[in-house]
């Protein structure tokens, strides 16, 4: 196996140099650059990470723990960060906690354990909000970058979008449609995003002169099944919501199995807005009304404020909050205003 060494007298250079060309930590002659990179083909060099980690001290190694990875949103995240982290040589390890804290805590032990540089953390749910172990990791020295959701009362970067004004926004849409009886299906409050798309749906409500009807809300998991379930109880029930919010994505795939089970059709018989591109759903009609969350730029730009932290080894620093803006991509789900639904009924009979 090569040694630096041999790789320097190949190319007539410092030991220094290639060390340089290998980080990029300082400015190389392209001469000299090209010297050392056709040495390093020639002898076939392979750096020794492990050595150069423990020599910098640093391992250029990110972890990601996010909630679970076949939900088209955390892919989308994963691949943003998976971009900026190889952008700047740093590798990507990714971890899927299914929203279980103790998987995080544990992930969380094992990526410090591992030397990673930093941490990208989408929490889990937490009982009584006790994130102290992201708190820990922070004093650890560990620098972390929460996404999506930001563990209350924790000083911590983050990159987040406002989820009270887009859910405020598409609960508007559903009333400028004509519909007053709009039910809600929520994920965990134990998750921020949540709250806060249940409180966006509140303030809609409360500025057209609704009342709140705590009767057609149902509290979910943010996946499919629960919507499903949900959403068969809702449309179930007598004076059945004639439009229903879904706070996320994969839960309004499975209102809309619901939907179709109970004989009823979108937009026709109940309007559908939701959270989350999925690409996929595309595929399938009717196209959902969903607030469009822009998650591969969420993970990229939460990787790239992570290295900057990094760099600067300012973990002390006051958080970074980069808000991002989503957008309210309205389409069949939620096309037919309400009073057409009853003309085009009475037509038909
Ligand atoms: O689909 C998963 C949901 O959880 C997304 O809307 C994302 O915001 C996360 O909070």
């Amino acid at each position: 196996m090569a040694t630096v060494k041999e790789v320097a007298a190949r190319a007539e250079v410092s030991v220094g140099t290639v060390s340089n060309v290998l980080s990029g930590a300082a400015r190389v002659s392209c001469a000299r650059r090209e010297r050392v990179l056709a040495a390093i083909r020639e002898l076939g060099y392979q750096p020794n990470h492990i050595a150069r980690s423990l020599k910098l001290r640093q391992t250029m190694t990110l972890g990601m723990i996010v909630s679970d990875i076949t939900n088209p949103f955390f892919s989308q995240l994963v691949r943003g960060a998976e971009e900026a982290a190889l952008e700047a040589n740093y590798l990507l390890l990714t971890f899927n906690t299914d929203d279980h804290v103790d998987r995080e805590k544990q992930v969380l032990a094992v990526l410090r354990a591992r030397r990673v540089d930093g941490i990208l953390l989408v929490v889990a749910p937490a009982p009584n909000s006790d994130y102290a172990h992201v708190n820990e990791t922070i004093e650890m020295r560990t620098p972390v970058v929460c996404l999506d959701r930001v563990p209350p009362g924790i000083k911590v970067d983050s990159v987040t979008v406002d989820n009270v004004a887009a859910a405020r926004r598409c609960v508007q849409h559903l009333l400028e449609r004509g519909h007053r009886r709009i039910g809600i299906i929520t994920g965990s409050p134990l998750l921020e995003t949540a709250r806060q798309r249940l409180l966006g749906y509140r303030k809609a409500l409360a500025e057209a002169g609704i009342p709140f009807d705590s009767g057609l809300v149902r509290q979910g998991d943010f996946r499919t099944r629960s919507g499903y379930q949900l959403g068969r109880e809702l449309l179930a029930s007598t004076r059945r919501p004639t439009a229903v919010f879904v706070s996320n994505g994969l839960m309004a795939i499975g209102l809309l199995k619901a939907v179709e089970e109970l004989g009823l059709q979108c937009p026709r018989d109940v309007a559908i807005a939701t959270f989350d591109d999925m690409p996929w759903a595309e595929g399938f009609r009717p196209h959902l009304t969903t607030v469009a969350q822009p998650a591969y730029e969420m993970g990229y730009r939460g990787a790239k404020l992570l290295m900057q932290r990094i760099a600067s080894r300012e973990t002390a620093a006051p958080p970074t909050k980069i808000r991002l803006h989503a957008e309210l991509k309205i389409a069949e789900s939620t096309s037919l205003p309400l009073r057409a639904r009853g003309l085009r009924h009475t037509l038909r009979a």
